[in-house]
């Protein structure tokens, strides 16, 4: 039904604070009114284990986690999250918007604490097998800009604080973004640079932009086909 089709997994990356989950509801939107099979999804989390991770993950009050633990931790709400719900949805023909993916961790627990990145590599080969999305939206803006942005947002995980990796400093998230782009350069073909630094609108047509092949391939399906219903979260 979908032959000569390839972009069926979509990543949202960027700094806390850049945007990345309001526009990805907004593009299920899209694919939704296009009568495409579309999920909205995220990491870490995804599945009832990867939830619980991911509470465990941004609650300060457990302690600081070094950089390999926070790497395994995500890794395993990954693998857990491509079995049971991504790789099935992608075999049904299913658009996957996933907000976060493998990127994040070479950006964070990379570029951000430092951990190897040819660990990460190995990580990544026993988690997933290098599973690498079609295409990835990158929301760029300085730290600064995401800080300041992040501040007015409600995290899930928490009664009224910051969480654990909101309390990190600039020069963390400098580092962090530094990671982004790199690997944006590295991979020009699966990556579309969005500049998050204007207003919504402004950010919102590069959006639908990065996505309009995609969104074509469904002008004119005859209806929706069964698209079920992984929530996203917020950040
Ligand atoms: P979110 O608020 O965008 O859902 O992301 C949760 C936090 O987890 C965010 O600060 C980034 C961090 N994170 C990592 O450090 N490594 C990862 O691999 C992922 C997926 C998220």
């Amino acid at each position: 039904m979908f032959s000569g089709v390839t972009t069926r997994f979509v990543t949202f990356e960027g700094l806390d604070g850049s945007g990345k989950s309001t526009h990805l509801s907004t593009a299920r939107g899209w694919f939704e009114d296009a009568g495409a099979p579309v999920l909205a999804t995220h990491e870490p989390g995804g599945t009832l284990l990867g939830d619980g991770i991911r509470s465990l993950f941004l609650d300060p009050s457990r302690g600081a986690l070094d950089g390999t633990v926070e790497t395994l931790m995500v890794f395993a709400s990954r693998r857990q999250h491509l079995l049971e719900v991504i790789e099935p949805a992608i075999a049904r023909g299913t658009v996957v918007l996933c907000d976060r993916f493998t990127d994040s961790t070479f950006a964070y627990q990379g570029f951000g604490r430092g951990v190897p990145l040819e660990l990460l590599r190995s990580a990544d080969a026993l988690a997933t097998g290098e599973r690498v999305p079609d295409r990835t939206l990158l929301f760029d803006l300085p730290p600064e800009l995401a800080r300041e942005r992040g501040q007015g947002q409600v995290r899930q995980t928490k009664p009224g604080g910051v969480d654990r990796l909101d309390a990190e400093d600039l020069a963390f998230y400098s580092r962090v973004r530094q990671g982004y782009l790199e690997a944006a350069a590295r991979e020009p073909d699966r990556f579309r640079m969005i500049d998050s630094s204007g207003s919504e609108l402004e950010t919102e047509v590069q959006v639908r932009n990065a996505l309009a092949d995609v969104l074509a391939e469904f002008s004119g399906a005859a209806g929706v086909i069964g698209a079920s219903g992984a929530s996203g979260a917020g950040g």
